[in-house]
């Protein structure tokens, strides 16, 4: 397999066996058509980007029916208008476009309602604010430049990273941004996948792990320069990349634009570092399983995420273990977990049981879901960061 951005040669380094479709919450009917494949990572040997060996087809991944609406965290939803509130004021002219790729519910893009705006997503839901319900691609840049012409913020949240064709995404961003403008886009950062041995950000929708050192290659590959970056703590870390096609300050956001100095300092893309991550994903395993075990009373799950059908298929963990996972989200209650068919249940039968144990699934939520669930007698059971009982 080779590097789907230059085509260099990958090294894989971690196997996280056969995997179903991670957000495709399932009917009982359902069951026996289920698609699997088998999750790998590699690193490329010459551009250093992280990546799944194998892929499933985007359309399969992202049609009508995808069940993820951004504004059910309202983490989420503040950290968007905050950065809204931070373009507004320092990097969005009042005359100026914004342009969001992958604008899900517009938890973004409806703070830009007074502004120009454009969202671009083929699972968008857009009566609220302008989008176009397309995938974002050279075409599709080409067709916003005509009508509305460049744009001075094109912004992307967890978006970038599960674009297969990176190159095309920044070669239709270069086309669509203005000669001062201003590409930023967040996604998890792969040093904080390492350092919280959080191994179930990897799942099929995520392509890429980025690092500072990939981006900076892949942006000069395709014209354009990596500006700055600032650290987040969404998603259990993330980056935020401030991308141009020239040199310049970033204004006001206190960003600074110390490169060269974070792909220096990267080891989490050294081979020696890559495979004691490996390894210490199947010590997680091992550790998780052995405590699910060893707990007597009723266990259950806590958030059906994207990222609980790579633990519950990894760790081999069923509704033999997990009587059923708690979900907020109304499209995936009713429906069963990918691969490990456990039902997902309105949060009022969890609170009706009142269970011993709830395995946090939705870690990246947790000071949220702490600060809400006052009232839940039992505990929680972590294994981000570390296996635990709370
Ligand atoms: P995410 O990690 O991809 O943002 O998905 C979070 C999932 O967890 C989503 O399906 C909603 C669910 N959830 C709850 O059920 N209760 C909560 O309090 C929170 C914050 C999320
Ligand atoms: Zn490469």
């Amino acid at each position: 397999m080779n590097c789907r951005i230059c085509n260099g040669q990958l090294s894989k380094f971690l196997d996280l066996g056969q995997q179903p479709i991670a957000n495709r919450f399932l009917l009982e009917s359902e069951f026996d058509s289920e698609f699997f494949y088998q999750l790998e990572v590699g690193i490329c040997n010459d551009c250093s980007m992280i990546q799944l060996v194998n892929l499933i087809p985007p359309d399969e991944l992202f049609g009508q029916d995808y069940p993820f609406f951004s504004s059910t965290s309202t983490f989420m939803t503040n950290h968007f208008q905050m950065f809204a509130d931070e373009i507004k004021a320092h990097l969005l002219p009042p005359d100026g476009f914004i342009v969001e790729v992958g604008c899900n519910d517009g938890t973004f893009l409806k703070n830009f309602t007074d502004f120009l705006h454009m969202g671009v997503d083929p699972s968008t839901l857009s009566n609220e604010f302008m989008a176009l319900k397309e995938f974002f691609n050279k075409r599709t840049a080409d067709w916003i430049v005509g009508m509305m012409g460049t744009a001075d913020v094109v912004y992307a949240a967890n978006t970038v990273c599960h674009i297969p064709d990176l190159n095309e995404f920044f070669q239709a961003t270069r086309a669509l941004l203005s000669p001062d403008g201003f590409l930023i886009f967040e996604d998890p950062y792969w040093g904080a996948i390492v350092r919280k041995g959080s191994f179930d950000q990897i799942y099929d929708e995520h392509v890429y792990y980025f690092t500072v050192t990939a981006i900076k290659n892949v942006v000069e590959m395709n014209g354009l320069r990596l500006l700055g970056v600032s650290p987040l703590e969404t998603h259990g870390g993330s980056l935020r990349y401030y991308v141009g096609k020239q040199q310049k300050e970033i204004p006001g956001t206190g960003v600074t634009q110390a490169i060269n100095r974070w792909s220096a300092s990267e080891i989490c893309t050294h081979l020696a570092k890559l495979s004691s991550f490996s390894k210490s994903v199947h010590l997680t395993r091992d550790k998780l399983r052995t405590l699910l075990s060893s707990l007597s009373g009723q266990i259950v799950g806590y958030g059906a995420t994207s990222k609980s059908t790579t633990t519950l298929n990894y760790c081999g963990i069923g509704p033999d273990t997990l009587d059923y996972i708690t979900d907020t989200t109304p499209d995936k209650q009713g429906k069963f977990s990918p691969g490990m068919h456990i039902p997902i249940v309105h949060p009022d039968k969890f609170y009706k049981d009142r269970p011993d144990y709830a395995l946090l699934l939705a870690w990246n939520h947790i000071t949220e879901i702490l600060k809400k669930e006052t009232e839940f007698r039992g505990k929680f059971v972590l294994y981000v960061p570390g296996v635990k009982i709370l």
